[in-house]
Protein backbone atom coordinates (compact mmCIF):
# COMPACT_ATOMS: atom_id res chain seq x y z
CA UNK A 1 0.00 0.00 0.00
CA UNK A 2 1.24 3.57 -1.15
CA UNK A 3 1.38 6.18 1.53
CA UNK A 4 -1.53 7.92 0.33
CA UNK A 5 -3.41 4.82 -0.03
CA UNK A 6 -2.68 4.48 3.95
CA UNK A 7 -3.48 7.86 4.59
CA UNK A 8 -6.71 8.00 3.18
CA UNK A 9 -7.53 4.61 4.65
CA UNK A 10 -6.91 6.14 7.81
CA UNK A 11 -9.10 9.08 6.70
CA UNK A 12 -11.75 6.94 6.54
CA UNK A 13 -11.33 5.23 9.34
CA UNK A 14 -11.24 8.45 11.65
CA UNK A 15 -14.21 9.89 10.02
CA UNK A 16 -16.07 6.13 10.88
CA UNK A 17 -15.07 6.86 14.56
CA UNK A 18 -15.76 10.16 14.84
CA UNK A 19 -19.62 8.98 12.97
CA UNK A 20 -19.94 6.10 15.49
CA UNK A 21 -18.91 8.85 18.39
CA UNK A 22 -21.57 11.23 17.66
CA UNK A 23 -24.47 8.49 17.59
CA UNK A 24 -23.34 7.25 21.12
CA UNK A 25 -23.58 10.36 21.94
CA UNK A 26 -26.98 11.24 21.25
CA UNK A 27 -28.14 8.04 22.71
CA UNK A 28 -26.79 8.43 25.87
CA UNK A 29 -28.10 10.55 28.88
CA UNK A 30 -27.82 13.81 30.44
CA UNK A 31 -26.02 12.92 33.58
CA UNK A 32 -26.94 16.20 34.49
CA UNK A 33 -30.75 15.84 34.34
CA UNK A 34 -30.37 12.48 35.99
CA UNK A 35 -31.83 12.31 39.68
CA UNK A 36 -29.61 10.18 42.09
CA UNK A 37 -31.30 6.48 42.45
CA UNK A 38 -29.69 3.80 45.27
CA UNK A 39 -31.29 0.62 46.23
CA UNK A 40 -32.49 2.36 49.51
CA UNK A 41 -34.74 4.31 47.80
CA UNK A 42 -36.98 2.05 46.96
CA UNK A 43 -39.94 1.22 49.44
CA UNK A 44 -42.23 -2.02 50.10
CA UNK A 45 -45.09 -1.43 47.44
CA UNK A 46 -47.72 -1.49 49.77
CA UNK A 47 -46.10 1.39 52.04
CA UNK A 48 -46.10 3.49 48.10
CA UNK A 49 -49.29 5.23 47.07
CA UNK A 50 -52.04 3.02 45.36
CA UNK A 51 -53.43 4.86 42.48
CA UNK A 52 -57.13 5.44 41.94
CA UNK A 53 -57.84 2.83 39.67
CA UNK A 54 -56.22 0.10 41.70
CA UNK A 55 -54.16 -0.89 39.25
CA UNK A 56 -50.23 0.08 40.48
CA UNK A 57 -47.99 2.30 42.97
CA UNK A 58 -46.70 5.29 42.81
CA UNK A 59 -44.46 7.80 44.99
CA UNK A 60 -42.19 10.87 44.05
CA UNK A 61 -38.87 11.50 44.95
CA UNK A 62 -38.66 14.69 44.76
CA UNK A 63 -42.21 15.27 46.37
CA UNK A 64 -44.31 15.45 44.24
CA UNK A 65 -46.67 13.29 45.07
CA UNK A 66 -49.48 15.48 44.36
CA UNK A 67 -48.28 15.79 40.45
CA UNK A 68 -47.53 11.86 40.01
CA UNK A 69 -51.35 11.17 41.08
CA UNK A 70 -52.89 13.54 39.44
CA UNK A 71 -51.32 12.32 35.97
CA UNK A 72 -51.89 8.30 37.04
CA UNK A 73 -55.93 9.12 37.91
CA UNK A 74 -56.61 11.32 35.07
CA UNK A 75 -58.48 9.91 32.61
CA UNK A 76 -56.68 11.11 29.17
CA UNK A 77 -53.33 10.95 30.42
CA UNK A 78 -50.60 13.21 30.68
CA UNK A 79 -46.77 13.99 31.36
CA UNK A 80 -45.77 12.50 34.85
CA UNK A 81 -43.55 14.94 36.57
CA UNK A 82 -39.84 14.34 36.98
CA UNK A 83 -39.30 12.00 40.29
CA UNK A 84 -42.23 10.03 39.75
CA UNK A 85 -41.54 6.34 40.48
CA UNK A 86 -44.29 3.48 39.35
CA UNK A 87 -44.52 0.14 40.09
CA UNK A 88 -46.75 -3.01 39.12
CA UNK A 89 -44.96 -5.61 41.19
CA UNK A 90 -41.74 -5.50 43.07
CA UNK A 91 -39.51 -6.11 40.90
CA UNK A 92 -40.13 -3.82 38.54
CA UNK A 93 -40.34 0.07 38.74
CA UNK A 94 -39.47 2.78 36.62
CA UNK A 95 -38.14 6.40 37.38
CA UNK A 96 -39.16 9.68 36.03
CA UNK A 97 -35.46 11.66 35.46
CA UNK A 98 -35.66 15.55 34.69
CA UNK A 99 -36.60 16.51 31.46
CA UNK A 100 -34.32 16.32 28.73
CA UNK A 101 -32.61 13.15 30.95
CA UNK A 102 -33.40 10.46 27.75
CA UNK A 103 -36.06 12.00 25.23
CA UNK A 104 -36.04 8.47 23.58
CA UNK A 105 -38.17 7.38 26.91
CA UNK A 106 -39.62 10.70 28.15
CA UNK A 107 -36.47 10.60 30.39
CA UNK A 108 -37.97 7.42 32.04
CA UNK A 109 -35.65 4.91 33.80
CA UNK A 110 -36.46 0.87 33.70
CA UNK A 111 -35.39 -0.95 36.29
CA UNK A 112 -34.94 -4.83 37.74
CA UNK A 113 -34.59 -5.18 41.14
CA UNK A 114 -34.22 -8.40 43.14
CA UNK A 115 -36.19 -7.74 46.51
CA UNK A 116 -35.73 -9.75 49.96
CA UNK A 117 -36.49 -9.48 53.65
CA UNK A 118 -33.30 -7.69 53.56
CA UNK A 119 -34.70 -4.77 50.97
CA UNK A 120 -33.99 -4.24 47.25
CA UNK A 121 -31.11 -4.54 45.19
CA UNK A 122 -30.71 -3.38 41.69
CA UNK A 123 -30.28 -6.16 39.12
CA UNK A 124 -30.60 -4.22 35.84
CA UNK A 125 -31.39 -0.60 34.97
CA UNK A 126 -31.13 1.79 32.14
CA UNK A 127 -33.40 2.86 29.32
CA UNK A 128 -34.09 1.14 25.71
CA UNK A 129 -32.19 -2.33 26.78
CA UNK A 130 -33.61 -3.02 30.29
CA UNK A 131 -34.47 -7.16 29.88
CA UNK A 132 -36.68 -8.56 33.29
CA UNK A 133 -36.51 -11.89 34.69
CA UNK A 134 -38.58 -13.56 32.02
CA UNK A 135 -36.35 -12.60 29.04
CA UNK A 136 -38.78 -9.59 27.92
CA UNK A 137 -37.11 -6.05 26.72
CA UNK A 138 -38.79 -3.74 29.40
CA UNK A 139 -39.38 -0.32 26.67
CA UNK A 140 -40.11 -2.82 23.73
CA UNK A 141 -43.79 -3.86 25.62
CA UNK A 142 -43.88 -0.06 27.53
CA UNK A 143 -43.33 1.97 24.03
CA UNK A 144 -46.87 0.16 22.63
CA UNK A 145 -49.05 2.66 25.14
CA UNK A 146 -50.43 5.73 23.29
CA UNK A 147 -48.48 8.73 23.47
CA UNK A 148 -50.95 10.27 25.64
CA UNK A 149 -49.94 7.57 28.58
CA UNK A 150 -46.25 8.90 28.70
CA UNK A 151 -45.25 4.48 28.40
CA UNK A 152 -47.86 3.66 31.25
CA UNK A 153 -49.25 0.65 30.46
CA UNK A 154 -52.56 0.32 32.61
CA UNK A 155 -54.98 -2.24 31.28
CA UNK A 156 -56.12 -0.04 27.90
CA UNK A 157 -53.57 2.03 27.30
CA UNK A 158 -52.57 -0.06 23.82
CA UNK A 159 -49.92 -2.51 25.62
CA UNK A 160 -50.52 -6.01 25.06
CA UNK A 161 -51.71 -7.12 28.11
CA UNK A 162 -49.64 -9.43 30.67
CA UNK A 163 -50.49 -13.22 30.66
CA UNK A 164 -51.54 -13.37 34.04
CA UNK A 165 -54.84 -12.53 35.99
CA UNK A 166 -55.04 -9.37 38.19
CA UNK A 167 -56.11 -11.83 41.06
CA UNK A 168 -51.96 -12.79 40.73
CA UNK A 169 -50.40 -9.66 39.73
CA UNK A 170 -52.52 -8.79 43.38
CA UNK A 171 -51.05 -11.75 45.23
CA UNK A 172 -47.82 -11.02 44.01
CA UNK A 173 -48.49 -6.92 45.15
CA UNK A 174 -49.36 -8.55 48.72
CA UNK A 175 -46.27 -10.93 48.96
CA UNK A 176 -43.40 -8.44 48.75
CA UNK A 177 -40.87 -9.77 51.37
CA UNK A 178 -39.81 -5.90 51.80
CA UNK A 179 -42.71 -5.47 53.84
CA UNK A 180 -41.51 -8.13 56.48
CA UNK A 181 -39.17 -6.45 57.79
CA UNK A 182 -39.27 -5.15 61.47
CA UNK A 183 -37.26 -2.30 61.27
C1 LIG B 1 -44.20 -8.42 27.92
C2 LIG B 1 -44.32 -6.97 27.97
C3 LIG B 1 -43.74 -6.27 29.17
C4 LIG B 1 -42.46 -6.31 29.62
C5 LIG B 1 -41.28 -7.10 29.09
C6 LIG B 1 -42.40 -5.40 30.76
N1 LIG B 1 -43.62 -4.84 30.98
FE1 LIG B 1 -44.09 -3.58 32.47
N2 LIG B 1 -46.05 -3.78 32.03
C7 LIG B 1 -46.55 -4.41 30.91
C8 LIG B 1 -48.01 -4.34 30.92
C9 LIG B 1 -48.95 -4.86 29.86
C10 LIG B 1 -48.36 -3.65 32.12
C11 LIG B 1 -49.77 -3.36 32.64
C12 LIG B 1 -50.26 -4.63 33.29
C13 LIG B 1 -51.56 -4.55 34.03
O1 LIG B 1 -51.73 -3.68 34.89
O2 LIG B 1 -52.40 -5.39 33.75
C14 LIG B 1 -47.09 -3.32 32.78
C15 LIG B 1 -47.01 -2.60 33.95
C16 LIG B 1 -45.85 -2.06 34.44
C17 LIG B 1 -45.76 -1.02 35.44
C18 LIG B 1 -46.95 -0.31 36.09
C19 LIG B 1 -47.33 0.91 35.25
C20 LIG B 1 -47.92 0.54 33.91
O3 LIG B 1 -47.22 0.74 32.89
O4 LIG B 1 -49.06 0.03 33.87
C21 LIG B 1 -44.43 -0.76 35.61
C22 LIG B 1 -43.82 0.29 36.51
C23 LIG B 1 -43.69 -1.64 34.75
N3 LIG B 1 -44.58 -2.43 34.04
C24 LIG B 1 -42.30 -1.66 34.66
C25 LIG B 1 -41.61 -2.57 33.87
C26 LIG B 1 -40.17 -2.73 33.90
C27 LIG B 1 -39.21 -1.91 34.74
C28 LIG B 1 -39.88 -3.75 33.04
C29 LIG B 1 -38.53 -4.36 32.73
C30 LIG B 1 -37.67 -4.70 33.87
C31 LIG B 1 -41.13 -4.17 32.44
N4 LIG B 1 -42.16 -3.44 32.97
C32 LIG B 1 -41.24 -5.16 31.49
C33 LIG B 1 -45.81 -5.01 29.91
C34 LIG B 1 -44.47 -5.34 30.04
Amino acid sequence: MSLIRIKSFLKIIFAFTAALLIITQSNSQNSEKQLDVTADLFKCLTEMARVGSGVFFVDNLLGDLDGTMSVANSDNGGVYPAGSVISLVPTEVMIKHNEGWNPETNDWEFIELNVSESGSEIVGRGTTDVINRFGGNCFDCHKLARPEWDLICGISHGCAPLPITREAIAGIQNSDPRCMRED
